[in-house]
C-alpha cells in the first residue's frame, strides 16, 4: 500500500471535511508541502493553487519571511489571555491596520475567522442601538450574499441550500438585490423603501464582489449611492472585506474604490497572508463610544479563547510587510493585466456567458443547461483541472481564479490553458484564437 493511499484512507477513517458529502466524495489529496503558488502532493504531483487555498493565501505557501516571524513570536510569547492583558504584536497590527483601512476606522476587535469577524460586527451594530436606547432592529443585506457559517453570519447570508436546514433558526433580514450593472435603480429603490420604513440598524455588504455567490460584481458608483442613503437615514454600514481585503480587487481594500466609507469593516483570510486563523472587526469612534459607560451592561460581551493570538498577529504583521512591498503591488497589477488580456479573448468563446474581473479576481460564467446537469459537470471540470495540475473549484457554472500574488507567468499560463480545456470539455468545441486586430468591443 502506498503512503498516499495510507494517508487518504487514514483521513477517511477519522476526518469529516468541510463542504463535503462524505458518502460520495473522492478520497482527499494529501498535500505534504507548499512553496510559492505550488502545492506538492504525496504522490509527487504538483498543483497550482489557483484558488489561494479558499482565498486566504497572498504571498505563496510556506513563505520563509512569514515563517521566520512566526517562529520568532513562538519563541517569545505563544498566547496570553486578551482580557486585562495585551502584547506588542496585537497592538502593532491594530496600529498598522488602522493606518491602512478606509478613513475613520479607529478600533480593532480581534476574533478567529471571517464568520466570527462578521458576528462581532453584527453584535456591535445591534448593541450600538440598544446602548443608545433607540429601537432599531432590522438588518439589510444583499440577497445572494455569503458572510460565513455561524448563525448570525448565516442569517445575513443568502437563504440557499447551504443554510436551508437552519432557516427557521435564523433572524429575519431585509434582503435587497445585488446592484449588478442594469439593476442599480431597482436596488436603490429597495434600500430607500426599507430606509423610509425606519427601524433599520445596519446594512452589511460584500463590497464590489460577492465571492460565494459566484464572483458577482457591481460598480463602486452604486455602492456609494447605497452608502449615501444609509448615511442619510443613520443606518450603520458594515463592509465585509473578508474576501476582498488585502489587494484582491487591485486596491488594498475594495472600499478604497469608494467616496464614502463604512462604519465597520470585517477582515480575515488574507489578514495573515493565509498562514494563521485570525479575524478582525474594525469600527469608527462613533460605534466605539456607544459602548463606553459606567453601566457595565453596555460592554461588548464577546471574546474567544484565542482572541488576539500573538502568533497569528505576528503572521499578520509579516504579511503586511510583504503586501506593502513595491514588487507585490507590481505583481498585483501584473495579474490584473494578464487577467484582462485573457478575458478579452475568452469572453467570445462559445457558451461563455460572461467573463468578470476586478483586480486579481477573474470569473468565467458558462451557459448552464439546468442545474443538476451542471452540478455534475462541475465535478467533471473540477477533476479535469486537477488532472491538469491546477486547483480550481467551480461555483456551479462559474469558474474563478484568485491566485496568490507570487504566481509566475508560466503558472498563470497553465491556469488559462486549463480554463480553455474546460471550455472545450463543456462545449465540445475547440477554443478559437480571436484575431488580435479585432472590431469586437473591449
Ligand atoms: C465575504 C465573506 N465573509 C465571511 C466569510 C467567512 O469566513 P470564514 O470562512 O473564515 O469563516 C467568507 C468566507 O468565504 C467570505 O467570503
Amino acid at each position: 500500500m502506498s503512503t498516499t493511499t495510507t494517508l487518504a484512507t487514514r483521513d477517511q477513517q477519522v476526518i469529516w471535511h468541510p463542504y463535503t458529502q462524505m458518502k460520495t466524495a473522492a478520497l482527499p489529496i494529501p498535500i505534504v508541502k507548499g512553496e510559492g503558488a505550488l502545492l506538492y502532493a504525496e504522490d509527487g504531483k504538483t498543483y497550482v493553487d489557483a484558488v489561494a487555498s479558499w482565498w486566504v493565501n497572498l504571498h505563496g505557501h510556506a513563505h520563509p519571511y512569514i515563517a521566520q516571524k512566526v517562529a520568532e513570536q513562538l519563541q517569545t510569547l505563544e498566547h496570553v489571555i486578551f482580557a486585562g492583558f495585551t502584547h506588542p504584536a496585537a497592538i502593532t497590527l491594530a496600529e498598522r491596520l488602522i493606518q491602512l483601512l478606509p478613513q475613520g476606522q479607529s478600533r480593532i476587535f480581534y476574533s478567529d475567522n471571517g464568520s466570527t469577524a462578521v458576528e462581532v460586527a453584527l453584535k456591535m451594530a445591534i448593541q450600538y442601538w440598544q446602548n443608545k436606547g433607540i429601537a432599531r432592529r432590522k438588518i439589510i443585506a444583499f440577497r445572494n450574499s455569503y458572510h460565513g457559517d455561524t448563525f448570525g453570519a448565516m442569517a445575513v447570508s443568502a437563504r440557499s441550500a447551504f443554510t436551508a436546514p437552519f432557516w427557521s433558526y435564523l433572524f429575519e433580514v431585509c434582503f435587497i438585490d445585488v446592484p449588478i450593472p442594469g439593476n442599480e435603480d431597482q436596488t436603490l429603490k429597495q434600500l430607500e423603501a426599507y430606509a423610509h420604513e425606519g427601524d433599520v440598524a445596519a446594512f452589511i455588504y460584500e463590497p464590489l464582489v460577492l465571492g460565494t455567490a459566484g464572483m458577482v460584481m457591481y460598480n463602486p458608483e452604486v455602492l456609494d449611492q447605497l452608502l449615501a442613503i444609509c448615511q442619510q437615514h443613520d443606518i450603520l454600514t458594515i463592509a465585509d472585506e473578508v474576501m476582498t481585503g488585502f489587494g484582491r480587487t487591485g486596491r488594498t481594500f475594495a472600499s478604497d474604490y469608494l467616496q464614502l466609507q463604512p462604519d465597520m469593516v470585517t477582515l480575515s483570510k488574507g489578514l495573515t497572508g493565509g498562514t494563521m486563523a485570525l479575524g478582525a472587526t474594525s469600527c469608527n469612534e462613533k460605534i466605539y463610544e456607544a459602548f463606553l459607560s459606567d453601566d457595565k451592561r453596555k460592554t461588548l460581551f464577546h471574546g474567544h479563547s484565542y482572541t488576539g493570538n500573538p502568533v497569528a498577529c505576528a503572521a499578520g504583521l509579516a504579511s503586511l510587510d510583504l503586501l506593502l512591498l513595491e514588487e507585490t503591488k507590481q505583481q498585483i497589477d501584473h495579474i490584473r493585466q494578464r487577467h484582462a488580456a485573457f478575458s478579452k479573448k475568452f469572453r467570445y468563446q462559445p457558451k461563455v456567458l460572461e467573463v468578470r474581473q476586478r483586480g486579481t479576481i477573474l470569473a468565467v460564467e458558462f451557459e448552464a443547461e439546468g442545474t443538476s446537469y451542471f452540478n455534475k459537470l462541475g465535478d467533471t471540470i473540477y477533476s479535469f483541472a486537477l488532472e491538469q495540475g491546477v486547483i480550481l473549484r467551480p461555483l456551479g457554472n462559474i469558474i474563478y481564479v484568485i491566485p496568490p500574488y507570487c504566481i509566475t507567468d508560466p503558472q498563470l499560463d497553465q491556469v488559462y490553458l486549463t480554463l480553455q480545456g474546460m471550455q472545450q470539455l463543456i462545449t465540445g468545441e475547440r477554443y478559437f484564437e480571436p484575431p488580435t486586430q479585432t472590431t469586437l468591443h473591449d
